[in-house]
């Protein structure tokens, strides 16, 4: 009896021993998993985008892993919170690289840190993918430097010929977020084609990420006798300056960009969100198969309905596993070729195709806020 419980009690120790060992050697030789980086604002002012675009990647590197990986081998996914703060996107893909030594990495969302960022992962040729940053200044810092979406001067225009075509305004006040480069680029894309296509700035007014009071800024704007405002800000701003404009008796239809995009927009906003307008990546209600099931997928992971975020993340991650696929190895240099080559690659957020700019050629959604959700008006192709 004794001897047999120690025999047991020694299986046991070895047990554990293997399984504490396995995961340790797993991680070890280069060679046991591929490690991708991803740094995303999980915490702080805009927490929903990093939140969004993480469960996204998350659910897509499950779903190749599952299906064997890529090259043979599982990818292994470090992720980083940037906490939505200035300084830290730098910090964390100094990490990523040289203590994890990652193959790639996926980031960030907000232009600012993905423009804090890229520069250190252009010196260490570690090829960067953004999911989601649409200033053109992004990709401009190098040859490894990708993004998946589409850029600023395209979402500028869709929105004025937008405000002109659609709504037939032609005074259209701006007001921009000066922290932002994402809000002041989309502000200067959004002026240039109002401007050269008849229409005219009512006011220029600017705040800045972080403010709580837009009255005086909104009271400027109110004077100025606008048509509709341009504003190219992030969701918790955009809400709170929405609903004080309501406040303040100045009811014109409010515009924006992909900085809307999060269920807190209507949480914040309220009432006063209903019947405005903002351009995006993805609407889940888009009927086509592959986006149905990535729908549905992420519903029953999450418990949640994907946002384009969520979508983007998730397309960035398939975007990877595909060049390195093509590049069969991870090798910065041929996996860097692969990415720039890639044609039509289907993702939820639309086909994507790499042009010399490293950047993506692809559609904008018009949403319009109705009943508190964000519904499809069109689709605006480039
Ligand atoms: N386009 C925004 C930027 O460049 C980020 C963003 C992407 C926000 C998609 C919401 C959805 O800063």
């Amino acid at each position: 009896m004794k001897r047999m419980s120690r025999t047991s009690g020694q299986v046991l120790v070895l047990a554990v021993l293997a399984l504490g060992v396995l995961p340790f050697q797993q991680t070890w030789g280069a060679e046991a998993v591929i490690k991708v980086g991803e740094y995303a604002s999980l915490s702080g002012g805009t927490a929903s985008f990093g939140s969004a675009s993480h469960k996204g990647t998350v659910l897509a590197v499950e779903e190749i892993n599952a299906a064997g990986g890529v090259l043979g081998k599982q990818i292994q996914l470090i992720t980083e919170d940037t906490q939505s703060k200035a300084g830290e996107a730098s910090t964390a893909v100094r990490k990523l690289i040289s203590q994890d030594k990652v193959v790639a990495i996926l980031g960030e969302i907000a232009s600012s840190r993905s423009l804090e960022a890229a520069p250190i992962c252009q010196e260490a040729k570690i090829p960067m993918i953004s999911p989601g940053s649409t200033n053109p200044k992004v990709t401009e810092v190098g040859d490894y430097i990708f993004r998946i979406c589409f850029i600023d001067p395209f979402q500028g225009t869709v929105m004025a010929k937008f405000a002109l075509d659609s709504l037939k305004v032609k005074n259209v006040a701006v007001l921009t977020d000066v922290k932002q480069d994402y809000s002041v680029g989309l502000a200067q894309f959004f002026r240039e084609y109002l401007t050269a296509h008849g229409g005219v700035v009512a006011k220029e007014q600017s705040y800045s990420s972080g403010d709580k009071d837009f009255r005086a800024q909104l009271t400027s704007i109110k004077s100025s006798k606008p048509e509709a405002v341009f504003l190219p800000g992030y969701y918790n701003e955009v809400a709170l300056i929405v609903k004080q404009a309501e406040q303040l008796g100045l009811k014109v239809p409010f515009l924006g960009g992909d900085g809307w995009d999060s269920s807190s927009l209507v949480e914040i906003g309220g009432q006063s969100m209903e019947g405005q307008y903002f351009s995006n990546h993805f609407s889940p209600e888009d009927n086509a198969p592959q986006i149905q099931s990535f729908v549905k997928n992420f519903q029953t992971k999450y418990n949640q309905t994907p946002d384009a975020m969520a979508a983007l993340g998730y397309d960035s991650a398939r975007f990877l596993a595909d060049a390195i696929r093509r590049a069969g190895s991870t090798d910065p240099v041929k996996l860097r070729d692969a990415l720039a080559s890639t044609k039509n690659f289907g993702g939820v957020t639309g086909s994507i195709t790499i042009n010399a700019q490293r950047n993506a050629t692809k559609s904008a959604d018009i949403l319009v806020i109705k009943g508190g959700k964000f519904k499809f008006m069109q689709t605006v192709a480039p």
